[in-house]
């Protein structure tokens, strides 16, 4: 893709279909996590090249903990492991690494990695990536909705949003579902309002950076109504290149 194209400034992914990825190969599941782990390396510097700003991640859901207990320890684990092996690169590259999600109820082993990891990485300019773990689009904004409440403070559109755990990031431009299922599964509910949806039949382990690709060609080709004619649209950006 040409560099000169315009890319979303923030980018979000449902990462599906590590599970039948691994089932395909006789592997257990497990395995398919593991291959997840490297396509979100590789998904991470193909973002930072095409200078997008932000990615978000959706690595496990509130609902995840309802999987076999084998797969959720072995989730984990990984997670924890791959703390520490991708610190030092990601922070090499310029990437500040941020969880979003509730915390209070993780291991304390867990809970100290993902602070730790945040801490290392706090420099980081070039791009933004928030690994959504232990979150749930609902979950968000109840804890959002009790805060403001606790606080005394009126509940608008304004104060619900910037209360939410991503309440400081410009909401995703593009939310792509890798795997071939069409649905949202509890992500980022609130901020998906005027998001462009965009599905493959990719499973997460071979999203690779021209998969990626395909998806942001896809996203240039949409227009961004925002509730407007396509007339108004088009004759702001005629204002905008005669200015
Ligand atoms: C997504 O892949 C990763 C997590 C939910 C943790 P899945 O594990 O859901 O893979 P499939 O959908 O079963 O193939
Ligand atoms: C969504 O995938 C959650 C993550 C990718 C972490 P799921 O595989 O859990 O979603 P459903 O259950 O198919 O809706
Ligand atoms: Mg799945």
């Amino acid at each position: 893709m040409n560099s000169a194209e315009p890319v979303p400034a923030h980018v979000a992914i449902v990462m599906d279909g590590n599970g039948r990825w691994a089932n395909r190969r006789f592997l257990p599941r497990v395995a398919g996590h593991k291959a997840g782990v490297s396509a979100l390396r590789e998904c991470v510097r193909a973002c930072a090249v095409r200078g997008i700003q932000v990615l978000s991640v959706f690595a496990f859901s509130s609902e995840n903990w309802n999987r076999p207990k084998d797969e959720v320890s072995g989730l984990l684990e990984l997670l924890v492991l791959a703390l520490s092996r991708e610190v030092p690169q990601l922070v090499a590259d310029g990437v500040l690494l941020r969880f979003v999600g509730e915390r209070v109820s993780l291991a304390d082993v867990v809970r100290d990695g993902l602070q730790r990891a945040e801490a290392a990485t706090a420099m980081g300019r070039r791009l933004r990536l928030n690994v959504c773990f232990n979150y749930g689009g609902r979950w968000d904004i109840v804890q959002a909705a009790q805060q403001l409440a606790a606080d005394g403070v009126e509940i608008t559109e304004e104060s619900l949003g910037a209360q939410m755990l991503m309440g400081q990031v410009a909401d995703p431009d593009l939310i792509i579902r890798t795997g071939s299922e069409q649905r949202i599964s509890n992500f980022l509910l609130w901020q998906a309002a005027y998001s462009e949806l965009y599905f493959c039949d990719t499973l997460w382990p071979d999203f690779d950076e021209h998969a990626l690709d395909r998806a942001l060609l896809d996203y240039r080709r949409r227009e961004r109504r925002f509730g407007k004619t396509s007339a108004q649209v088009l004759a702001a950006m005629d204002n905008q290149r005669a200015a």
